[in-house]
This record gives C-alpha cells, structure tokens and sequence, in this order.
C-alpha cells in the first residue's frame, strides 16, 4: 500500500497548481445522477491544439512522463484519484520541464461530465488496481461501466493499450471488452519475453519485473 499522507502536501499541491486543471463536482447531482456537463477547453488548458493522450491511474507518472517526452506532438493528460501520489507525478513533470502534461485529481467515473465525446485519440490503463474482490467489479477500470465511458470519449480510430500483472484481471478484462463492443489485438501473455518494441516501463511494472512475474498487454479498438 501507498503512504496515503505525506509531509507538505497542501504546499506541495499548491506549487503545481498550474499543472494541475481545477473543477468541481457541484455539476453533478448525487441525489439524482443528473448530469450537467462542463466541459474543459483542452486547447486552451494546454496552449495548443493537438491529439489527446489520457492515462487513467497514472500514479507517480513514470509512464506519462516517458510517453510524454517521446510524443511531443500529442497532449497528455494523467489522471490519479490519491492526491499524494499525484503530487508526486507534478513534481516529476516539472524536474523533467515537460509542457505537454496535465493532470485531473479525480476518479475516472466524473470524466463524462468534463470530456467532449471522441475527443480521445490513445486511453492507456497501467497496471490499474485489479479489486479482485467479486462486490468490487464497477471498481475495475475495465468493467461495463467504464467502458461505455471510454466509448463516448475514444474518436472513431482510437485505441484503449493495457498493461497488468494480474492473470484474473486480465481475464476479466479480455471477456469484458470482447462482451462490450470492442476488437482485441496486440495480446501478449509475457510482453517483456515478446517482440513488442517501445515498451515504457511503469513504475509497478518495474516492480513486478523485478519479481519475475509475466506482464499481460491487449489493445482494444472500437467495433
Ligand atoms: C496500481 S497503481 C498503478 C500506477 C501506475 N499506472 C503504474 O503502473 O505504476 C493504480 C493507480 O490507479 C489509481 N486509480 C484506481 N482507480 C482509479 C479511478 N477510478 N480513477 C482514477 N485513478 C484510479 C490508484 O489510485 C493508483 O494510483
């Protein structure tokens, strides 16, 4: 487990609040599920218009810094619900003097109120929490009610890569996105034995190497 506190947080999150894209939830109306959507100016949050990256769970942004630094062309935008991990992924961003990230402090079920529809070329999900637990399964990032999310967010050829440890969870996920409208490819059972080139290793991922555990990797297109 994570530390969930850490020195200096409320000085810390401040000094990156440039990185960081505010909102509030008050759009949303727990009591009813009524949606009034408010979406984000991406070109103006990002100073430009270019294709949109998201890594959903980024953690301490290992993966996003990395893929951010060989795709200067494309906006990335990370997205971490612990706020102390996410400050960790800002500071890393700015060390690094990286432009092309911004970050939501959010979970992923908000996105449709603050995303345009196929306004998403690349969704990546890096070694997401597997909740193994059965009364867990709209927790995981591959369930029916996110993917239906991932679905209104994607544009026509956009693709869903990810990556996990977990055999179960990978099962789960190649069953749900087959049952969910999507086509498969790319799927490895021990992607650090394959051939696959330009692997960014992530920061659990380095963990799970280390321990001599496979890496499981899919992609998933729209039908
Ligand atoms: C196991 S960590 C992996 C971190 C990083 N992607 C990596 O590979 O090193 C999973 C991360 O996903 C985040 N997460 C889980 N559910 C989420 C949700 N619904 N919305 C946003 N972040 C979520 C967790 O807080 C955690 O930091």
């Amino acid at each position: 487990m994570r530390p969930r506190k850490i020195r200096n947080l409320k000085t810390r999150r401040e000094n990156c609040t440039d990185l960081r894209i505010p909102y509030t939830l008050e759009s949303f109306d727990f009591r009813t599920n009524d949606v009034h959507e408010n979406f984000f100016d991406l070109d103006e949050i990002f100073g430009r218009s270019a294709p949109l990256v998201m890594e959903i769970g980024c953690g301490k942004g290992q993966f996003t810094c990395e893929y951010a630094k060989r795709n200067p062309d494309k906006n990335i935008l990370a997205i971490e619900c612990v706020p102390t991990v996410l400050v960790e992924a800002c500071e890393l961003v700015k060390r690094e003097n990286i432009t092309n990230i911004r970050f939501l402090e959010m979970k992923a079920e908000y996105l449709p109120l603050f995303m345009r529809e196929k306004s998403v070329t690349e969704i990546y999900l890096n070694f997401s929490t597997p909740f193994p637990k059965s009364r867990q399964e709209s927790h995981r990032l591959t369930s029916k009610g996110f993917l239906d999310i991932y679905k209104k967010l994607l544009c026509d050829d956009g693709f869903i890569a990810q990556k996990t440890d977990s055999q179960g969870f990978f099962e789960y996920s190649l069953e749900s996105f087959s049952q969910n409208g999507f086509l498969l490819s790319e799927i490895s059972l021990d992607l650090h034995n394959s051939d696959f080139e330009g692997n960014i290793v992530t920061e659990y991922e380095e963990k799970f190497v280390s321990q001599g555990l496979p890496i499981y990797r899919l992609v998933a297109k729209m039908k």
